[in-house]
């Protein structure tokens, strides 16, 4: 028999009684944990989102009120109401922070009962297919609750800095037209205008820089977005930023504004803030030194640049490089001589996995080093090699050689690797800095064609404006990224406000006049009305949420998230739909 909640009040949460509520009357109400059953006494641990109290059920007290909680079974919806009273000494539990105290129970009411849930919620080792189709059941696990917990106060955080800088919250259309980031759109179809629709927003980039063009002049939003790729432990199809722009700003303003903001997340995690401002570090330098646009700063393991020692040499393969322009990258791993052969071989493949063609080196020892390399330059010139490096006896040295970027990416990746391996990582340390002055465009070999690094709409750095017409790979873009511990955290750019600068960068990007205007012709109009300079960024809510929470996955600061196909296991969607719906939108499904 169920009861009714009635007009039981719940005095307190479950992890809230201590000691000093010792002797009160007290109304807890939560989910049954778990229970010991040691005949005359009954222990439950119930479990509300603040944490777990034991309470207990003693038959010479109350022998009826012990057979009813008796029925009592996990996840069962309980309303106690007892007498906080202090545990002797010897039963103090440390893992609780409610463990010197519990509560002798004189009311119980049954509120709900549950079937056996799939899997434990205490101490839950279920597959995550499983915790993800009982999202619900698993959401009520404590680690789940404090990453929701954290998630929430990053939002508010958000919401007490902008405001106090004097930004607005502005909702932008959810159903709306393609917008410019670059991953396949999400489309629906308009039943009103049969064969058209509407897609997604994979972030509100256009409207807020039309909210800018209106004079709200500081906006924020916290954004759903939407993007139909493959998806990765850091990137969800559907998600969360914290979307920022403002009016009449230089990259230095937002940095300004985004710093404090991040230091309030540190402090709303608890923990040390970091130091500002923030490191800056050119792309060029976070690629010549650590190999990646995101450097991850929690270990050093820098780039040595043997381009010079090699070019001219007799190591065919590295001169030929350097002649075509590339450039021969180095590591030096302190200790790494006397790796085996098989860890030599693990890191030539990882390298390979990332577009190297292969990976020299040399194992630096007393008297003659070991590399493969000998045949090519003699014991002298690896001895040469050895100096330009500054490598010393134990050390092995890792070479990439080949064109500039591909080079840095696949070494920066084989750091990475080694700084995962040999636990080089500072986990204890947060590292943030600025990557700035991104090149403006990027070649994709596959279609011969330039694309835009960030989007068509960020601001080509004033000095390179005139070389809109001459080499694209040089053009800088005002374009930055915020990087925590080797994530990207977020990203923007100044925009382009003139409408002259904009038809460059379009013509730049092999996209005719009527292309643009038909893509982005109501935006091209409005920069025609008057725009004043603007600027802003986005930081990843998931991502901010997952660094601060601890979490290993998007997936646990994400309520509802989906998984690697894209599809949700809770509500099994994607999913088919009446032949009516899709006659109405006049659509005819091909699958
Ligand atoms: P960008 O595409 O760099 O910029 O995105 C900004 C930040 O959003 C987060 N993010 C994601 N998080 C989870 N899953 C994804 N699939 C995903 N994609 C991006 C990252 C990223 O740094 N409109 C521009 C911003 C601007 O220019 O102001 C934009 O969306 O943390």
């Amino acid at each position: 028999m169920l009861d009714h909640l009635g007009q039981t009040k719940r005095t307190h949460h479950c992890g809230e009684l201590r000691p000093e509520h010792v002797g009160q009357t007290v109304t807890l109400m939560g989910w049954v944990n778990s229970y010991r059953d040691h005949g005359s006494l009954l222990f439950v641990h119930l479990r509300d989102r603040a944490g777990i109290t034991q309470v207990v059920f003693d038959e010479e007290r109350d022998a009826e009120l012990l057979a009813r909680a008796r029925q009592a079974r996990s996840e069962f919806v309980l309303a106690v109401t007892g007498t906080c009273i202090a545990r002797d000494e010897k039963n103090f539990n440390p893992n609780m922070t409610t463990g010197e105290i519990e509560v002798l129970a004189t009311e119980l009411k049954v509120l709900n009962d549950a079937q056996t849930p799939p899997f434990e919620i205490d101490n839950c080792r279920a597959a995550e297919d499983l915790r993800l189709k009982y999202r619900y059941l698993d959401l009520r696990r404590p680690e789940m609750q404090h990453n929701f917990r954290m998630r929430h106060q990053l939002a508010l955080a958000t919401r007490r800095v902008l405001d106090a800088q004097g930004f607005y919250e502005i909702e932008t259309p959810i159903l709306t037209k393609s917008t410019p980031e670059g991953a396949r759109d999400y489309l629906v179809p308009a039943r009103t205008a049969p064969g058209k629709f509407f897609a997604l927003p994979q972030s509100p980039q256009l409207f807020k820089q039309l909210l800018m063009i209106s004079g709200m002049e500081r906006y924020f939003q916290i954004a759903r977005c939407f993007r139909d790729e493959d998806l990765r432990a850091d990137r969800q199809p559907e998600f969360t930023q914290i979307d920022i722009e403002m009016s009449f700003v230089q990259p230095e303003d937002i940095f300004n504004t985004i710093e404090p903001l991040i230091v309030e997340c540190f402090k709303v995690a608890g923990l040390e803030p970091p130091a500002t401002p923030f490191l800056r570090m050119p792309y060029n330098d976070a690629m010549n030194r650590f190999g990646s646009d995101k450097p991850d700063l929690r270990f050093g393991t820098e780039f040595v640049d043997l381009s010079e020692q090699f070019a001219g040499g007799p190591f065919p393969v590295f001169a030929d490089a350097v002649k075509k322009g590339g450039a021969i990258k180095a590591l030096v791993v302190p200790g790494a001589a006397t790796w085996s052969r098989k860890q030599f071989d693990e890191i030539v493949e990882h390298a390979k996995k990332y577009g190297a063609a292969g990976l020299a080196y040399i194992q630096v020892q007393e008297g003659e080093s070991k590399s493969a390399l000998t045949k090519f330059l003699g014991a002298d010139g690896i001895n040469a090699v050895i100096a330009a490096a500054g490598a010393k006896v134990g050390d092995a040295i890792l070479m990439i050689g080949g064109k500039w970027d591909l080079a840095c990416e696949s070494l920066g990746q084989v750091r990475l690797e080694i700084g995962r391996r040999e636990k080089l990582i500072n986990e204890g340390e947060n590292k943030l800095l600025w990557v700035v002055d991104f090149p403006m465009f990027e070649y994709h070999d596959g279609d011969g064609r330039w694309y835009a690094k960030h989007h068509p709409f960020t601001s080509p750095v004033d000095d390179d404006i005139e070389n809109l017409e001459g080499d694209l790979g040089a053009v800088r873009a005002k374009a930055y990224d915020l990087v925590f511990n080797g994530s990207e955290l977020g990203g923007g750019s100044i925009r382009i406000h003139r409408s002259d600068v904009q038809a460059k960068i379009f013509k730049a990007l092999g996209l005719s006049e009527s292309e643009a205007r038909e893509k982005f012709g109501f935006f091209l109009d409005a920069l025609s009305y008057g725009t004043p300079p603007h600027g802003g960024i986005a930081l990843g809510l998931d991502r901010l949420t997952m660094l601060f929470a601890g979490a290993k996955s998007l997936r646990d600061v994400i309520a509802f998230p989906k998984v690697a196909s894209g599809s949700d296991l809770m509500t099994d969607s994607p999913s088919t739909v009446a032949p009516e719906q899709l006659a109405e939108l006049k659509i005819k499904s091909l699958a």
